[in-house]
């Protein structure tokens, strides 16, 4: 065997290695996606899945003929001569150009039936209870999720609530740039438009949590613009829905008041509303229901003390850019707001 031959022999084996390292990075956590949670989430990680075998078996014989050629035809020992050359093949031609044509209808085939599940919600059950066909309106901000429960007077940020096995009718609007909506157990990606309303329907299947993520690079914070999607039983819903709709309890400590008057008086109420006070700012998130969130700040920190005080401190050192400035709290002050922000249950 000659060096030259050797050698490239050695590269094809690395390349094949390398190949097969970097297809066993992705088998520790299987991606979301193929976890699917939601009735068109399922439709479409199974489509996803047909069209990857497709091209898999595409890309092995397409590859399989080139390396075959390459070595097969290759110049022996290095010739400098230039071989025949062949100019067209009719019958070939017409092979490939039929074989393309007829993968990619195939793919369009079995791709009709998926969007059209996606496209529409089953139709509504009637008689069914009275959150049958939810309307909720999603409002992408720079950087945190509004959620408007449209019939309900209810809005909340970063946590949303729907129950499981009802199909739930999103419109999505933004606020400022272009987002884009994406929980990968439940849907797929929707755009989040200023000016343009979207629209999208889940279903979930099962309940749980699942995650999500703006997936439209919106600026500074894009990464910390996620969310969490609470699937939970229609009763479950349904008394969540019913306590977001109250207004938090009057009876509160003197430390709690205190807070209170200061957020009232001070520049929090300009930016945040909160249900049954003067404070009716639109800018940052509704914190009616504030300490019912496991999080805050676009999905980005637990919900703790710590993380409140910490916030309240300067919200720039822990999301950069942010639209909240650092509003220069003494210690005491943030002793208050804090308590008086934990007790919006
Ligand atoms: Cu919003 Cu990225």
């Amino acid at each position: 065997m000659t060096r030259g031959k050797q050698m490239t022999i050695q590269k094809v084996k690395r390349s094949v290695s390398v190949f097969f390292l970097l297809l066993c990075t992705g088998c520790s956590e299987i991606p979301a996606v193929f976890r699917p949670a939601s009735i068109s989430a399922k439709v479409t990680s199974e489509l996803i899945q047909t069209v990857f075998i497709i091209s898999a078996i595409g890309f092995v014989v397409v590859e399989s003929i080139l390396l075959f050629t390459v070595f097969k035809y290759r110049s022996a020992d290095n010739s400098k001569e230039i071989p025949p050359q062949i100019e067209g093949n009719r019958r070939l031609e017409i092979i490939w150009t039929t074989a393309v044509t007829v993968i990619l209808a195939v793919i369009f085939i079995i791709s009709l039936n998926p969007l059209w599940i996606i496209s529409y919600p089953p139709a509504s059950k009637s008689g069914a209870s009275s959150t049958e066909n939810l309307n909720i309106q999603v409002i992408g901000r720079q950087w945190y999720w509004e959620f408007d429960y449209l019939d309900y007077q209810v809005n909340t940020a970063n946590e949303l609530h729907i129950p499981v096995g009802v199909p739930v009718m999103f419109e999505l609007v933004s606020a400022d740039v272009i987002h884009s909506f994406w929980v990968p157990e439940l849907s797929g990606k929707i755009d989040v438009i200023p000016g343009h309303t979207n629209r999208i329907w889940i279903q979930a299947e099962k309940p749980g949590i699942y995650e999500g993520q703006c997936a439209e690079f919106c600026g500074v914070e894009h990464a910390h613009m996620r969310m969490l999607v609470i699937a939970e039983s229609k009763e479950q819903f349904e008394a969540w829905l019913l306590h977001q709709q109250t207004v938090p309890k009057a009876d509160l400590t003197s430390d709690e008041t205190e807070g209170e008057l200061l957020f009232l008086s001070g520049s929090c109420s300009s930016c945040h509303s909160i249900k049954g006070t003067e404070a009716d700012g639109t800018q940052g998130p509704d914190l009616t229901h504030f300490a019912s969130r496991t999080t805050f700040a676009g999905g980005s920190f637990q919900n703790t003390p710590e993380n409140i005080s910490k916030w309240l401190k300067n919200p720039q050192e822990m999301k950069p850019g942010n639209q909240m400035p650092n509003l220069g709290l003494s210690d005491n002050d943030i002793r208050l707001l804090q308590a008086y922000l934990e007790n919006l249950k």
